[in-house]
């Protein structure tokens, strides 16, 4: 499926470029700004297999008669669209082009992108009708759960053919109705295409969400955690975690969660953690369960290990508060270059200040502050903040380690099982040395 499209705005090319890149699957958009004349275009259209759309936005300065003649004489009905700011009048040779082809069509500018995605998809059916994208992106239940007001219309999916509205831009939602969906085993709800583009939404950070009022109550902040917890769960139950260790590990999390309150500057910072309930706190809680299925495979889950590395796990990123820098695991990483020179040092300082916060507190282990330390080392030994060789790790950071690594690819990929495979081979790869291979070579079970 082949577009040719022209139009000398770079600003509005881009991005229609990308709206037409959505629209259809395995489409190839042939791009051009400046016809040396529309005859550079021309000379394309000549030398190329034949597009089945030719899209021009353009003023009447621009020679369209002659590019649209040229798509003609190919002997192929190709369709041709218009858009422009000015009158089709105002195009010479222009007039009547849209009765010569019942695909071709005048579209005066400015359009909204839900139309314009409409005016192509008109142009192109009923041929492509099987490989059209559909008009709407998922998005997980869990971020509903986070907040209260949506700031686009968001639709529930019936069939695939079939979305109905749920939530009207701009009004705010009750959390009650997000959790009767997921009792419902719906596990995610629909933006339209244009919105997710436009709110820039990914995976991991939804911007069309947005809070009713700034405070949430203690029994509403509870409410969420626990079916935040829930939806993890559901997740990592998906890619073959056992349900035991997941409400194992969650029941730990819950203990340690309550000592840790006791504790005036833990209690500051994990409430502020829990508050925002992000990237931060998902993994953080997902790593303890994957650290709690490691020991199980390694036949080590005494108690005392899961407390420990459960411990390090919810405790270990306690000082950040970006969730985007929590996502670098490198110092060598590019995105380290979009941070200020004392957010980056802030950043190579964290698993040293929170091993120094928590050294002394009674009911923490001496290891615990050790695996915070060592959780940014790596097996060749360029890591953070010590530079460690594998030899000089615990056994217990390197599991930490591994197991973070696990839920960073998995949150990547929105636990995917059948990315799984291609998970663990790049695990495999990169923890082959010392004690990181034995908890590789435990911890690979999980794939049997
Ligand atoms: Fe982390
Ligand atoms: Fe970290």
């Amino acid at each position: 499926m082949r577009i040719f499209y022209f139009d000398p705005d770079d600003k509005r090319r881009q991005v229609q470029t990308v709206y037409l890149e959505n629209i259809l699957n395995e489409v190839e958009v042939e791009v051009a700004s400046q016809l040396a004349g529309p005859l550079g275009a021309l000379a394309k259209l000549e030398h190329h297999t034949p597009f089945d759309l030719v899209l021009v936005v353009a003023p009447p300065s621009i020679a369209v008669f002659e590019l649209y003649q040229q798509t003609q004489q190919k002997g192929t009905r190709v369709a041709f669209i218009l858009m422009s700011e000015h009158s089709l009048s105002t195009f010479a040779g222009m007039e009547g082009f849209q009765s010569q082809n019942p695909k071709n069509d005048y579209v005066q500018l400015p359009i909204a992108p839900t139309d314009f995605r409409e005016i192509i998809l008109k142009s192109l059916s009923p041929s492509y009708g099987q490989r059209v994208i559909p008009a709407f992106q998922k998005v997980r239940l869990i971020h509903f759960l986070r907040f209260s007001k949506a700031l686009c219309n968001v639709y529930v999916k019936l069939s695939n053919h079939k979305y109905v509205k749920v939530i009207n831009a701009g009004s705010t939602f009750d959390r009650h109705d997000i959790e009767k969906y997921r009792e419902k085993k719906v596990s995610h709800l629909y933006i339209r295409n244009d919105d997710f583009e436009r709110f820039q939404v990914t995976i991991h950070e939804t911007p069309f969400l947005t809070f009713q009022s700034d405070k949430m109550s203690e029994a509403d902040l509870q409410k969420c955690l626990g079916n935040t917890h829930a939806i993890l769960k559901e997740m990592i139950l998906e890619i073959g975690i056992t349900r035991e260790i997941a409400d194992l590990a969650e029941k730990s999390v819950d203990e340690i969660v309550n000592l840790a309150y006791q504790q005036q500057d833990l209690a500051e910072l994990l409430k502020n953690m829990q508050l925002r309930l992000d990237y931060i706190y998902d993994h953080s809680f997902l790593t303890s369960i994957v650290c709690c299925e490691i020991l199980k495979h390694m036949h080590w889950n005494t108690e005392d290990k899961v407390k420990k590395l459960v411990m390090a796990a919810i405790l270990h990123d306690i000082k950040i508060s970006d969730p985007n820098i929590c996502k670098i695991d490198s110092s060598l990483d590019t995105r380290l270059q979009s941070y200020s020179t004392q957010e980056r040092k802030a950043f190579f300082a964290h698993p040293m200040e929170t091993s120094l916060l928590i050294t002394g507190v009674d009911f923490i282990s001496p290891e615990v502050a050790s695996i915070i330390l060592q959780h940014h080392e790596t097996p060749e030994g360029d890591g953070f903040p010590n530079g460690l060789h594998h030899s000089k790790l615990s056994l217990l950071s390197c599991i930490f380690i591994v197991a973070h690594a696990f839920v960073q690819k998995n949150l990547e990929l929105d636990f995917d099982p059948d990315q799984q495979n291609k998970i663990f081979e790049e695990l495999i790869k990169r923890f082959s040395l010392g004690s990181f291979k034995s908890v590789l070579d435990a911890f690979s079970n999980l794939r049997a």
